[in-house]
């Protein structure tokens, strides 16, 4: 069982990555085990070439999003961690989200949360940000006692943000026993359902 943690922050061990760290040791209390994964702040924009079409993967190799994407699949459950700039996503976090999103469009019935870093405020902004990515991909959003953000300027404020690492350790938990369940559910024979060929339409066709 493992869990993909991303960190969407140009800080490597920042407190996006100190919230990340409370979810891996909350993991590794329930035997689960972790990786996080660095995006890259300058990843490339997502420019709607389209060449990612039926290949499940972007033409634009080198700064982490088919890696991304690989780590994804091959993960039981996902959690995207961003700082909050602006009431939004990180910008290098959004390219690469664009992209692996845009490339994958699914990771069906993979359990998934957000988590945003923030000092003071746009974090529930952000966090419906993140969450729009999984909405839209039937992956099955795990969610906590809270919305998921953790506050301060500084790794050692955000660990004294007591009520915010609480509910990281109820959401690492809330995602434990989601995965088992799932887990449970295949061997009784349970699969995630069947996809209807996607209709699109534009509202006037
Ligand atoms: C460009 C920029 C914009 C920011 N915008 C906000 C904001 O809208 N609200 C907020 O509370 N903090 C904001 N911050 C502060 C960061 O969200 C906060 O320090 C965060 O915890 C940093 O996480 P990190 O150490 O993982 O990068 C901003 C920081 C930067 C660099």
């Amino acid at each position: 069982m493992k869990v993909l943690l991303i960190n969407g922050s140009p800080h490597k061990a920042g407190c996006t990555y100190t919230a990340l760290c409370e979810l891996a040791a909350q993991f590794q209390k329930n035997g689960v085990e972790t990786e996080i994964f660095q995006v890259d702040p300058k990843a490339q924009s997502c420019i709607a070439c389209g060449a990612c079409k039926g290949k499940g993967r972007c033409a634009f190799e080198g700064d982490g999003v088919n890696e991304c994407i690989k780590k994804i699949e091959d993960s039981d459950g996902v959690i995207i961690g961003s700082p909050v700039y602006y009431a939004n996503i990180s910008g290098g976090l959004a390219s690469t989200l664009d992209r692996v999103f845009y490339a994958k469009k699914s990771f069906a019935g993979k359990p998934c949360a957000a988590v945003v870093s923030c000092r003071r405020g746009g974090a529930g902004s952000a966090f419906d940000r993140i969450n729009k990515y999984f909405s839209i991909s039937c992956m099955p959003i795990v969610s906590s006692s809270y919305w998921n953000s953790v506050h301060g300027n500084t790794p050692e404020e955000v660990v004294q943000d007591k009520e915010g690492m609480q509910v990281l350790r109820t959401l690492a938990n809330n995602m434990t026993w989601m995965i088992r369940c799932i887990e449970e559910g295949k061997k009784a024979g349970i699969e995630f359902p069947e996809m209807e060929a996607k209709i699109t339409t534009n509202f006037i066709r």
